[in-house]
């Protein structure tokens, strides 16, 4: 299903691609260059959250004046349920499109995503998918997500333990909930907790659904007979996840696990996004992609 839709899109952008690139250079004329920025995020429908992605997008016009910004979200379930809010949204691969036709010729692709997962794959192989087409992009580059390097686990450590309430005693938990992940790149929710824990060892980080996963995470709280935890998101905004599977009074939310434990959960219903010692991170990936479609 997926696959067939990407190929009709791909059909429909090789026409865009012909007519387009038959006017821009049916007469051996290069096309004046066309910078620009498209911001890929998972996505949310919760309007508080999206605040966050415009904090986001404010920060990126400050700090690279001048380029045009364009926005995207790669969870169709996401777009579905805003078209019917009456609010559209483009998928990465239509914002290209989008791009391409406007007439775009060098293209930043940042991914708002805390992992390189599986949609962080998927939008790298079909971004590089355009500048193979008739009449696509010069140039185009996808900039890494918040997590990447050594330097941005270290970074988004003192980000997070920075923003932490300063109500949490030192004997309380800090539990992160990370979103979580099939993909191989789970593993850095785990190095995650390995930097908090070099700096404070009542600070973890589980997932939503990868591993590790809330019941381990208890299972340690209970052996260090933890009175009290504070629950933070690990993920851009604080969405579905966070208000529900985090926070909410449903049985299954972390707040109800750790209840039952004996746990006093405090939840904190802020996204990464919101700090903007984590919006740097995300613009500085953005600023090397930048430099690189530059050269
Ligand atoms: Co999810």
């Amino acid at each position: 299903m997926k696959k067939n839709a990407f190929l009709s899109i791909l059909v429909l952008l090789v026409f865009i691609g012909l007519s387009s690139a038959a006017l821009a250079n049916g007469h051996g004329q290069k096309r004046p260059t066309k910078k620009g920025i498209l911001l890929v995020a998972f996505g949310t429908s919760v309007p508080k959250a999206q605040i966050a992605f415009q904090h986001i997008e404010e920060r990126v016009k400050a700090v690279y004046p001048g380029i045009p910004v364009r926005w995207a979200y790669t969870s169709s379930m996401i777009r579905k349920k805003l078209a019917r809010q009456g609010q559209y949204l483009d998928s990465p691969e239509m914002a290209l499109a989008k791009m391409m036709d406007e007439g775009f010729t060098h293209v930043a692709v940042q991914s708002l995503h805390t992992i390189g997962g599986h949609e962080f794959h998927d939008l790298r192989r079909n971004a590089h998918a355009f500048a193979n087409m008739a009449g696509g992009f010069e140039r185009i580059q996808v900039g890494n997500p918040l997590l990447a390097t050594q330097k941005d686990l270290l970074r988004v450590t003192d980000a997070i333990i920075k923003h932490i309430p300063q109500t949490r005693k030192r004997e309380d938990a800090v539990v992160l909930m990370g979103h979580g992940s099939t993909h191989p790149s789970n593993a850095f929710y785990t190095a995650m907790m390995y930097h908090f824990q070099q700096k404070d060892p009542n600070i973890f980080v589980g997932t939503v659904e990868g591993a590790p996963g809330i019941e381990d995470i208890k299972n340690i709280l209970i052996q260090k007979k933890t009175k009290k935890a504070y629950l933070m998101p690990l993920m851009s905004v604080a969405g579905d996840h966070a208000k529900n599977d985090m926070a909410g009074d449903e049985e299954d939310s972390w707040k109800s696990i750790l209840n039952k434990a004996g746990i006093e959960c405090i939840p904190v219903l802020k996204g990464t996004a919101e700090y903007s010692e984590i919006v740097d991170i995300w613009v500085d990936h953005l600023g090397i992609i930048l430099s690189r479609i530059n050269k």
